[in-house]
């Protein structure tokens, strides 16, 4: 496969320094990127989904990001079987795999997630609750299909997010990542395409940023001063591939910077492929635009050791093992600071292990089947 010897001993250096996320430590820079998978029944995650968390962090990796879970608000999500975080039996299997993955010497966030406008018929406990959003227009373009969010439903969902958060620290997880990407809720304010809203949360990019910022500081003020608060952002949105929210360096500064000075403490730039610029006259990814503007702590994302895009494998398609020497190259300059992985992981549980290890030649190919089962 296309690994060179020279980065076995380069992985393992690299890789397995030790990063502080405020007052968190991460024992190394590998994460578990956050993947929906749909094991957990009335919202409950059960010993077969504490046992996946606990497997990957017991074979090396520092940080896992939970798959997306709904947040307390009536249009949240859609499905009956994506974790929920809220409830007395989701927040007691949670805390168990909290524990679970503290006991295999991992750390962990739970993934907070609202998904807006992307809302289609709902499964109880959502059947009846509307798609709410910005302007109540879908990525897709749909226009007056949910409802544009009123003040009061902008309180509430700053108060289910913060319930989240304060949860999530009551219960033992590590921190919390807000996720503000790939067109769900937050995403669907920053972006221009589904926020036409023409109060104080519309217009520029930084009146775009508003909500998701309000979100920050009402998290932030609630959880005690040193519990790290991760942001997820992207360009992308799940409907809309080649959506951008930011042309320039200046624009994407106008959207981070509230942000960081709401009290963000990581970022997380989900890319699909990391190796790619993000704007011209530049080599940085996102997550190095990201860094560099900001100065807080990164985590890149995108294909990392795998050949082909993940978009593919949500059309059923694997990926051969790709070499992660462009990786190594960038985290050697300090363009971010942690790499997350989704599909290796979802596929080898010992993804982490290998590749600390330098033992390369043990690295699986995608293959999309991974995806039916919880392993
Ligand atoms: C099955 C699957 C489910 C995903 N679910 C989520 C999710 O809940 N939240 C999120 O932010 N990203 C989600 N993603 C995107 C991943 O976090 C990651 O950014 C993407 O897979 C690219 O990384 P990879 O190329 O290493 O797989 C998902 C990806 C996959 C493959």
């Amino acid at each position: 496969m296309a690994i060179s010897t020279s980065s076995a001993s380069r992985a393992a250096e690299i890789l397995s320094r030790p990063v502080t996320l405020n007052g968190l430590t991460v024992p190394n820079r590998i994460v578990m990127a956050p993947m929906t998978r749909m094991f957990s029944p009335g919202g409950v995650p059960g010993d077969d989904v504490r046992s996946y968390y606990a497997r990957r962090a017991a074979a090396g990796v520092g940080l896992i990001v939970t798959e997306g879970t709904y947040v307390g608000h009536e249009s949240a999500g859609q499905s009956d079987r994506v974790p929920r975080f809220h409830g007395e039996e989701q927040l007691a299997g949670w805390a168990k795999v909290a524990e679970a993955v503290h006991e295999a010497g991992g750390t962990i966030v739970p993934q907070l997630w609202h998904i807006g406008m992307v809302r289609k018929q709902g499964e109880p406990p959502y059947a009846d609750a509307p798609a709410v959003g910005p302007s109540g227009i879908r990525v897709d373009g749909t226009e007056g299909t949910g409802k544009a969010m009123t003040r009061g439903d902008l309180d509430d969902v700053i108060g289910a997010f913060v319930e989240a958060a304060v949860a999530a620290e009551r219960i033992g997880f590590d921190g919390v990542e807000l996720h503000g990407a790939h067109g769900y809720l937050l995403d669907q304010f920053l972006w221009a395409g589904t926020n036409r809203r023409t109060d104080a949360y519309g217009g520029d990019l930084v009146a775009r940023t508003k909500f998701a910022a309000e979100i920050v500081a009402a998290v932030r003020e609630s959880v005690s001063a040193d519990f790290p608060v991760i942001f997820r952002y992207s360009q992308w949105k799940q409907e809309a591939y080649d959506a951008r929210l930011a042309e320039t360096p200046e624009e994407l500064e106008a959207i981070l910077a509230p942000l960081a000075a709401a009290g963000v403490d990581a970022f997380h730039a989900s890319t699909r492929r990391y190796w790619l610029p993000e704007f011209d006259d530049s080599d940085l990814n996102l997550a190095g635009w990201t860094k560099k503007l900001t100065g807080r702590p990164t985590i890149t994302v995108g294909s990392v050791g795998l050949d082909g895009d993940f978009l593919r494998a949500f059309a059923g398609e694997g990926a051969a093992v790709g070499s992660i020497d462009n990786l190594l190259d960038r985290m050697e300059r300090d363009e971010f600071d942690l790499v997350a992985i989704g599909r290796a992981l979802l596929q080898d549980p010992e993804w982490a292990a290998k590749v600390l290890a330098g033992r390369f030649d043990e690295l699986h190919p995608y293959d999309a089947a991974a995806l039916k089962t919880l392993s």
